[in-house]
């Protein structure tokens, strides 16, 4: 039995809906990530699922019970804000104790708990210093730690990094994922950021305007896109699109336009059989495009030619800016790759890293 099970969600605001027929199954201890721009609705479903927010329709199940009726108090959640806010007043230990100490906990197992907890997330020496004695990071950590200590069967998490400085950022991202291995909860982590999504969860779930675009792990989001929108939001440097025409037949089959020729990958040719226009929107990912010599013209592999503008370095990887037929274009490629500005360059695609969409539906083909 999932442990977690919504049906039918509904959320309007006014006459405004902004969650629309949401279901989601969550199974025990999943690290689920709910993902998605900024208004796409994660915040709104997050607060429905901890009592915040009412709903306009649907069930919310966590446990084998109905809660949608049912106080915060009364849902066996914990949750965590993207604004948390510390008691200036308290020490660490009576911060992270604050909640256990209201439900009558016993002092000796509130200690014990504080300590397991602050041990786990590497605060254990400063549970005697005030929140203003503390970094970012470190206050970032209490904050999670306060829920945590609770034995709540869910925790939720709303954009707890998204208020730390780049670096911070990315070394709690790290830790999170450290932590997350050792607690054995059901966590619903809510994020904009789609690196954060792909390096803690087990399952992502990806919003757009309050509908869910696709589920599934990180590896089949990125290599198996539903839409052009998952495509685009997932992976980073982001997916190119071009649009372009089918021609040819068979293994000829190739989808064209001005500058580029990429025969259609094996796995993708029965669907293409059926098309009543021979429109298509391709997406290719800015690693899958490699450089080659003006020599090698092996129609089979194809190719694009592009018009670099600008190469943005990055490190080992140098990202290059291009243009094609009027169509911007991005390649991923080895930080000491020669290029000259303004001029064409031919790049062979890895078929790999090419996905087809159907132009009107923009569903993947
Ligand atoms: N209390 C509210 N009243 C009216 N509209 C709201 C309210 N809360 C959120 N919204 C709207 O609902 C949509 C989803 O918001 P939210 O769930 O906060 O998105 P996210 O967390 O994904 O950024 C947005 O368009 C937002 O403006
Ligand atoms: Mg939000």
């Amino acid at each position: 039995m999932p442990h977690i099970s919504i049906r039918g969600l509904q959320k309007r605001f006014g006459g405004v809906a902004v969650i629309n027929d949401l279901d989601l199954e969550m199974a025990d201890r999943e690290f689920t990530v709910l993902v998605g721009p900024s208004g796409c609705g994660k915040s709104t479903t997050l607060r429905m699922i901890a009592g915040l927010e009412d709903t306009s329709g649907g069930e919310i199940w966590i446990g084998g019970r109905e809660v949608s009726g049912l106080d915060p108090k009364d849902r066996d959640i914990a949750m965590v804000f993207q604004d948390y806010a510390l008691y200036p007043h308290m020490n660490v230990a009576r911060n992270m104790s604050f909640s256990l100490r209201l439900a009558g906990t016993p002092p000796r197992e509130i200690e014990e708990r504080v300590k397991r907890v602050a041990d786990m997330l590497s605060i254990g020496h400063l549970l005697e210093r005030k929140p203003a004695a503390l970094s970012g990071g470190q206050r970032q950590r209490v904050a999670m730690g306060r829920a945590l200590v609770r034995d709540a069967s869910v925790f939720l998490f709303d954009e707890p990094l998204s208020n730390l400085d780049a670096k911070l950022r990315n070394q709690m991202r790290a830790e999170l994922a450290v932590m997350r291995k050792r607690v054995e909860k059901n966590m619903i982590y809510v994020t904009h950021d789609q690196i954060e999504a792909m390096t803690l969860a087990d399952r992502i779930v990806v919003m757009h305007q309050g509908r869910i675009q696709q589920q599934g792990s990180p590896e089949d989001l990125y290599k198996r896109p539903a839409n052009k929108f998952v495509a685009g939001f997932i992976g980073s440097p982001p997916m190119n699109f071009l649009s372009g025409e089918l021609n040819g037949s068979d293994d000829r089959l190739a989808i064209a336009g001005d500058g580029f020729h990429v025969p259609v990958p094996e796995a993708k040719r029965a669907a293409m059989e059926n098309r009543t226009t021979r429109r298509i929107d391709m997406g290719i990912r800015p690693s899958a495009l490699k450089p080659v010599g003006e020599s090698q013209s092996d129609p089979a592999i194809g190719s694009i030619t592009l018009t670099v503008l600008v190469s943005e370095y990055i490190g080992a990887q140098s990202v290059l800016v291009c243009e094609c037929g009027g169509q911007r274009v991005t390649a991923e490629v080895a930080s000491d790759t020669p290029f000259a500005a303004s001029a064409p360059m031919r790049f062979a695609v890895d078929p790999a890293g090419v996905h087809l969409f159907d132009p009107e539906t923009e569903a993947a083909l």
